[in-house]
C-alpha cells in the first residue's frame, strides 16, 4: 500500500514526465514535417557521398544546381564550397534555376539564398538543409 504522500509524489513525477514528453514530441514533430516535405519518400539530403563532377563547374561567387542529385552547391570564395538540398522545403519540388544567387522553386515561387539556404521568399518557411561537401582531386563530393 502506498501512502497518500508517495501517491502525490508520483503524480508530480508523472507531470514532469508529461512535460518532458511534450517537449520531445515537439522535436519529433519538426523532424516529421521535414520528412513529409520529402514528398515521394525520397530523402532531401543524400545519405551516401555523391560525386558531383568537377569543382571548377561551380563559379567562384556563384552557384550550380544539380537537379538530378537534388543539390545546390555555391562557392562564396575560391576553394570554399557550400551545399544544400535543392528540394524545396514547402512541398518538395526541386529548384529549377538560380537567379542572382537565389534558388527558385518552380512550384509556388519560393526563393532561397544559395549561400545560406535561408528562405528569401515564401511560401516555404524552412531553410534548405545544409549538406556537407568537399573538393577532392578537383571533384566535388557531397553528403
Ligand atoms: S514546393 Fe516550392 S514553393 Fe511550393
Amino acid at each position: 500500500m502506498s501512502s497518500p504522500q508517495s501517491a502525490a509524489r508520483r503524480t508530480v513525477l508523472k507531470g514532469a514526465a508529461a512535460i518532458v514528453g511534450a517537449a520531445g514530441g515537439g522535436t519529433a514533430l519538426t523532424a516529421c514535417s521535414a520528412e513529409a516535405a520529402g514528398g515521394s519518400g525520397s530523402r532531401a539530403v543524400p545519405e551516401q557521398p555523391v560525386e558531383l563532377g568537377a569543382a571548377s563547374e561551380v563559379p567562384v561567387g556563384g552557384a550550380k544546381l544539380y537537379r538530378e542529385q537534388k543539390l545546390v552547391v555555391s562557392c562564396p570564395a575560391a576553394g570554399q564550397y557550400k551545399a544544400f538540398s535543392a528540394q524545396c522545403t514547402h512541398a518538395g519540388c526541386v529548384l529549377d534555376k538560380i537567379v542572382e544567387g537565389e534558388g527558385n522553386c518552380p512550384c509556388h515561387g519560393s526563393r532561397f539564398d544559395v549561400n545560406t539556404g535561408k528562405v528569401l521568399r515564401g511560401p516555404a518557411a524552412e531553410p534548405l538543409p545544409a549538406v556537407p561537401v568537399r573538393a577532392e582531386g578537383g571533384k566535388l563530393i557531397a553528403g
